[in-house]
Parts: structure tokens; sequence; C-alpha cells
């Protein structure tokens, strides 16, 4: 699915912080963005499958972040919920490229059918 995807460049990675997270606004949801303290970058929607918190908000440690709102962990690497939790937050693709952060970005997100 991933040919699918349209790639967009959402600037440096130094942009996000630190064990933080930006969001990205699109059509259709919110993304959250995070920047772990080895410098990876992993992107789920900014919404906690619980009760919708905003993951963005959340504390990122090592690759998991915990959810402000009931301190569900979810794994950044593929959004599923630790421990005795159910539940995964959707997972994005997102990839560096020479500094930059690209999002890939459903049609459905992009606000444009696929072309082509
Ligand atoms: S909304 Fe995230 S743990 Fe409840």
């Amino acid at each position: 699915m991933t040919d699918m995807l349209n790639w967009i460049d959402v600037g440096p990675v130094e942009g996000i912080p630190l064990q933080g997270a930006r969001t990205l606004q699109t059509r259709t949801d919110r993304i959250a963005i995070f920047r772990t303290l080895d410098q990876q970058v992993f992107a789920l929607l900014d919404r906690c499958p619980h009760k919708d918190g905003p993951l963005a908000q959340g504390i990122v440690h090592g690759h998991f972040v915990t959810c402000p709102l009931h301190n569900m962990v979810f794994s950044l690497e593929t959004g599923q919920a630790q421990g005795p939790d159910d539940g995964c937050a959707a997972k994005v693709e997102v990839k560096i490229i020479e500094g930059s952060v690209h999002v890939g970005l459903t049609p459905s997100q992009m606000g444009k059918r696929h072309e082509g």
C-alpha cells in the first residue's frame, strides 16, 4: 500500500522536540510525529485508541509513548498497546531523507483522489 501514499516533506528532524512530538493536521485527522532520544522518527495518528487522547502530548520513553490521559503505553514502532492493555494506535509511515522528515499521507488525508 505504500505506493498509494503521498510523501510530503514536513521539515528538518530538529523541528521535532527531542523526546517529544509535533503534529500535522491532514484533511481527515491529525498525525503525531515523534522524535526519540536515539534520533529516530515515528508517526501515529494523534488519537489514542482508548478515548482519543492526544498522543503527541504524551511522554516519549525509548520507542514508546505514554498517553497523557490514562497512561496507556504504545509502541512507536507498531502502535501496539503494551502490557495488559488492548488496542493499537494507528501507525503512519514516515522516513527521513537528507535530514528532512517525510510523512506518507493517504489520498483521503491529502483530500485528493489518487491519481494515476
Ligand atoms: S485516552 Fe489514551 S489511555 Fe485513555
